[in-house]
């Protein structure tokens, strides 16, 4: 088994941004400006989005976090929104989801400017990947790709099963590894909550993805011997040996399953920073894309 390190992976792609800042730095240009929205106190958003800026720092970009109480309307939410579409100094901005119920996720979405989209959750991002033109590829599925990339991980022709269809994860990563890119060429499966004999589906996957946010939901006995798995769960549970009085559990029941895989990412330590990675990725692009 050899361990898909996200973290090691995401410092190299961050020690490369941080040399392009510095480049850029040197030749009198704009450095990328990330903009973070965080609505509300939930703590998995909020270790997300501090994440987000430590990166920023680490990468030598500016970045703004602008915090709303969970009771913020959307009406004022999506003024913000559009202050920071005009806003020339902010190259790329996220509104963190989930939002509260009172809040249309899909209207403030659209109503990001698709190049500051550093997310690529705005339909017309969407739609550029799906027909493989240039645009914001969503985070945490470019993320997955890149780690599969800069792990030498030959993707074409290779059978690869997901778990889980959600419009950040599964759905996306479909259709990116379908595409005739490299990493892609794959043959998909996307399997949901009503597929069929999933134990048997999982066994036809060269590559697993398991994208639920059901903790250890994989077993071992659905993993092909030499399979490649992914795992992008990350649920936080309760565990009083830790400080903070929880730890972050996966899809998947990583000691019985490594024991069968080729390569096996980590939660944590294996998604989670590749997808800040990306964001930071897009991001550069951003400014870049607007001629900074
Ligand atoms: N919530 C969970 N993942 C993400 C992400 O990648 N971006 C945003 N904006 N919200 C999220």
């Amino acid at each position: 088994m050899n361990l898909l390190d996200g973290k090691a992976t995401s410092l190299q792609i961050k020690k490369e941004l941080a040399l392009a800042v510095k480049q850029r730095k040197m030749e009198g240009k704009k450095i990328p400006h990330l903009a973070a929205v965080l609505v509300g106190n939930d703590g998995g958003s909020l270790t997300y989005v501090n994440a987000k800026v430590k990166a920023c720092e680490e990468c030598g970009f500016e970045s703004t976090l602008i915090r709303y109480d969970e009771s913020v309307s959307e009406d004022l939410l999506l003024k913000k929104v559009e202050a920071l579409n005009n806003d020339p100094s902010i190259d790329g901005f996220i509104v963190q989801l989930p939002l509260p119920s009172h809040i249309d996720e899909m209207k403030v979405t659209q109503a990001i400017d698709p190049n500051k989209d550093v997310d690529g959750f705005h339909p017309e991002n969407i739609g550029k990947m799906v027909l493989n033109l240039p645009g914001f590829l969503s985070a945490t599925p470019a993320g997955i790709l890149e780690l599969l990339k800069r792990n030498k991980i030959q993707t074409a022709g290779k059978n690869c099963v997901i778990i889980g269809r959600s419009n950040i994860v599964g759905t996306p990563l479909s259709i990116m590894l379908t595409r005739n890119t490299d990493p892609g060429n794959c043959t998909v499966t996307l399997t949901h909550s009503m597929t069929q004999n999933l134990k048997e589906v999982c066994l036809t996957a060269d590559i697993l993805v398991a994208a639920i946010g059901q903790p250890n939901f994989v077993t071992k006995d659905m993993v092909k011997p030499g399979a490649v798995v992914i795992d992008v769960g990350t649920t936080r549970v309760e565990d009083d040996t830790k400080k903070a009085g929880w730890r972050l559990v996966g899809d998947v029941k990583f000691d019985e399953v490594a024991e069968v895989t080729s390569y096996i990412s980590p939660v944590p330590g294996g998604v989670g920073p590749m997808t800040i990675a990306s964001l930071m990725i897009n991001t550069l692009k951003a400014m870049e894309l607007n001629n900074k």
